[in-house]
C-alpha cells in the first residue's frame, strides 16, 4: 500500500485528541448503534471540487458516518449540490440513500465531533494533516469550497498560504497558485435561521464554482 494511503485517513479509533477521544468514548456509551469516529471524506478522489465543512455533527455525521448527513446544514448544502449538478439521486438524510456526488467531494477540517462543534485550536492542527492528505491525493482538484471562517484558515494552513493575505470574507474568490478557494459562511443552522446565510447567497457562490467548473 503506498504511503500516502496509510495515512490519509484517521483510524477509527485516532488516539490523536484527547478531549475528543473522551467525547467519543462517552458517545459510544450512549449511543453504540452511532458511528462514533472519525468521519471520512464523501465522494470521488478524481473531483475537482473539494468542500469542507467544520467538523461532524454529534447527531449528524458522528450518527451517521457521512458528512452533512443527518442535521440541518446537510439539508441545504446537499439540495444545493443536486441544483447545479454536483450531485444525483435523493438525499433522504441516511448513508445509505441514493444521493451520489459528482466531480465533488466533501471533508470537514476537524474529522471527529467536538463538544458544542466547537473544536479547539491543537484540535483543528492535529487534524490538518489529514486534510492536506485528502488535498494531495485529489489529482484534478480545481476549487476549494470553504464553509466558515475555521474550515478557511485551516486549508490555507494546509496550502501553506499567509491568512493575511486571503481573508476569509463570504463570497471571495481566492487565487492560490493552480486553485481557486471560494468562501461562504456556514450553512449551519443557526447561520440560515439567523439571515447570515440565504438560500440565495448560498447558491450565488456555487454559481460562482460552476463559472470555474464548467
Ligand atoms: N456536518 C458536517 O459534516 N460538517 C459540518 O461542518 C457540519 C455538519
Amino acid at each position: 500500500m503506498p504511503a500516502h494511503q496509510r495515512v490519509r485517513d484517521p483510524s477509527p479509533n485516532c488516539p490523536i485528541c484527547p478531549r475528543l477521544v473522551d467525547f467519543r468514548n462517552n458517545a459510544r456509551a450512549s449511543w453504540p448503534d452511532w458511528h462514533n469516529a472519525p468521519v471520512a471524506s464523501f465522494g470521488p478522489e478524481t473531483a475537482r471540487l473539494l468542500i469542507v465543512g467544520l467538523a461532524p455533527g454529534l447527531k449528524g455525521a458522528n450518527r451517521t458516518g457521512r458528512p452533512f448527513t443527518g442535521d440541518y446544514a446537510g439539508d441545504l448544502l446537499y439540495s444545493t449540490l443536486l441544483k447545479f449538478g454536483f450531485a444525483k439521486g435523493e438525499f433522504l438524510a441516511r448513508p445509505d440513500d441514493s444521493l451520489e456526488l459528482i466531480d465533488c467531494r466533501i471533508t470537514n477540517a476537524v474529522r471527529c465531533v467536538p463538544p458544542e462543534n466547537k473544536p479547539t485550536p491543537a484540535e483543528i492542527s492535529a487534524c490538518r494533516p489529514f486534510l492536506i492528505n485528502t488535498l494531495e491525493t485529489m489529482p484534478a482538484l480545481r476549487a476549494i469550497l470553504t464553509l466558515g471562517k475555521i474550515s478557511h484558515d485551516s486549508v490555507l494552513r494546509a496550502l501553506g498560504v499567509r491568512l493575511a493575505a486571503h481573508p476569509f470574507v463570504h463570497g471571495a474568490r481566492h487565487n492560490i497558485g493552480p486553485l481557486a478557494v471560494f468562501d461562504s459562511y456556514h450553512c449551519s443552522r443557526y447561520n440560515t435561521n439567523t439571515g447570515v446565510l440565504t438560500t440565495q447567497m448560498f447558491e450565488d457562490v456555487f454559481s460562482a464554482i460552476r463559472q470555474d467548473i464548467a
